[in-house]
């Protein structure tokens, strides 16, 4: 089971989905772990509230890699609340195999950088 999930994470890091830039995004946001340099860049698009389309681009390890990418892929559709809501143990359950402290970072260093991109959005909307 565990060698699955191994499988899925590196298809996910060797053909990542929705990978690329979005133009005119209602939000776009990124997330950079100084400690080893890695970067994830997202732009989505909503509708009713609900992420239409989303794209990332990043550098970096595998699981950060691939965990953007498997993000992208459960965003869409979601609401902004939903999304704000998912956190470690959702983002574990996810990737799918036990991660130390160190690797947890780079599964939430996407999460973080689409919580963000929310945030700023919700709170430019608030002040429109
Ligand atoms: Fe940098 Fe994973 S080692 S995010």
């Amino acid at each position: 089971m565990i060698n699955l999930y191994r499988e899925r994470l590196m298809d996910h890091y060797r053909h990542p989905r929705n990978r690329g830039r979005l133009e005119n995004p209602d939000f776009s946001s990124g997330q950079f772990n100084p400690s080893c340099g890695d970067s994830i860049a997202l732009d989505a698009k909503l509708q009713n509230d609900r992420i239409k389309e989303i794209f990332f681009e990043g550098k970096g390890c595998v699981i950060s890699q691939a965990t953007a990418s498997l993000l992208t892929e459960l965003a869409k559709g979601k609401t902004m609340v939903e999304l704000l809501n998912l956190d470690e143990a959702a983002m574990l359950e996810l990737v799918g195999i036990d991660l130390g402290p160190t690797r947890l970072k780079c599964a939430l260093l996407p999460l973080e950088a689409l919580q963000e991109g929310i945030k700023k959005y919700q709170k430019k909307g608030s002040n429109a």
